[in-house]
């Protein structure tokens, strides 16, 4: 959808700061200079709008991801793949005993023309969602320019491979992807590709290790190899992961460079489970019935492997696929 608005998004006139604010079914959202208002029937919420916009963004760019996105403790999405909830506290544990909780479902282009006007209305200039804190400015103060580019960059999903040509074109400094900061000690050759005669143009490699030395944005998996439902789904990961992930599916996590501390929890009460550190070459399955928050202290690359298949949901929700991986 090319359209900046469709026909259900309300904004108001800019408020005294300059931001407009939103209705979205029985919710309304609302931000001034430091903080995020949300508002529905049987609540409020508050959130400060440099993370609540990190949230948004990764939100609306992975087309509301695999399962919930909690946005925090209160405030979240689930995909239902075609239709989207808002929730407010119906993944928290105290909302729904003093049934405070309060949840709606729309269409995912009308949720997403919302969120997308939001985050486009309340980032300024300065502010990239998609950077790490160290690499972007304030997301604080009066209404201050845009930054459309930022927040509409294109997602990487390659069809089969990055590299194979016609598909997702590596990274180099000439097409605006410079080394990071934190990975310059990351060789940059690429593999030599000596090919069977007649399969010249069949065969692909590329060194992901540089691919990923070179990428700009934080917490981002993106799609850089298909082999049908199989999606490597590479990051590099920095600071604090801006959503708190509730899996509708089994997720593997490769470390391929330095230290993510994951704080795992139940799902749907936020009840803590497990506490992971994962070094270079750990791998973990994260389970389908768990949320999860990594931190990085330093930049660092992680292998997100997703398994695409639409029917697992439901074959987990309803008890036919098990939440674990494997049985040992
Ligand atoms: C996840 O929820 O599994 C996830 C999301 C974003 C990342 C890494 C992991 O960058
Ligand atoms: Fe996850």
């Amino acid at each position: 959808m090319s359209g900046q608005t469709v026909s259900t998004v309300k904004p108001t006139e800019p408020n005294e700061h300059g931001y407009r604010s939103f209705a979205l079914g029985e919710f309304t959202f609302s931000r001034d200079e430091y903080f995020v208002y949300i508002k529905w029937p049987t609540g409020r919420h508050v959130a400060s709008a440099d993370a609540f916009l990190r949230a948004l963004q990764r939100d609306v760019a992975w087309e509301f991801f695999y399962g919930i996105v909690n946005f925090d403790g209160v405030i979240g999405t689930v995909n239902h793949y075609g239709t989207v909830d808002l929730f407010a506290g119906r993944y928290n544990d105290a909302y729904r005993k003093a049934e405070l909780d309060h949840v709606e479902n729309f269409e995912t282009p009308v949720i997403k023309a919302t969120f997308k006007a939001i985050l486009e209305d309340w980032t300024n200039a300065a502010f990239d969602p998609f950077a790490s804190p160290h690499e972007t400015g304030t997301a604080f103060g009066p209404k201050n320019g845009d930054n459309r580019a930022a927040v509409n960059r294109r997602r990487v999903t390659a069809k089969r491979m990055v590299a194979v040509p016609g598909d997702e074109a590596l990274r180099s400094d000439a097409n605006g992807f410079p080394i990071n900061r934190h990975f310059l000690d990351v060789p940059q050759d690429e593999p030599e590709i000596i090919a069977e005669p007649g399969f010249e143009g069949e065969v692909s490699a590329f060194n992901l290790f540089a691919y990923l030395s070179r990428s700009s944005v934080t917490w981002n998996p993106s799609v850089v190899s298909v082999c049908k439902d199989s999606l490597y789904c590479p990051t590099t990961e920095e600071y604090i992961l801006p959503i708190v992930h509730g899996n509708d599916r089994v997720e593997w996590f490769v470390q391929l460079s330095d230290e993510i501390y994951w704080s795992v929890e139940d799902r749907d009460t936020g009840a803590g489970r497990a506490r992971v550190i994962m070094k270079p070459g750990d791998v973990a399955a994260m389970p389908a019935d768990i949320r999860h928050q990594g931190y990085a202290a330093k930049r660092s690359m992680l292998l997100v492997w997703e398994n695409g298949a639409a029917e697992l949901p439901a074959l987990i929700a309803s008890g036919k696929a098990p939440t674990y991986p494997v049985d040992f």
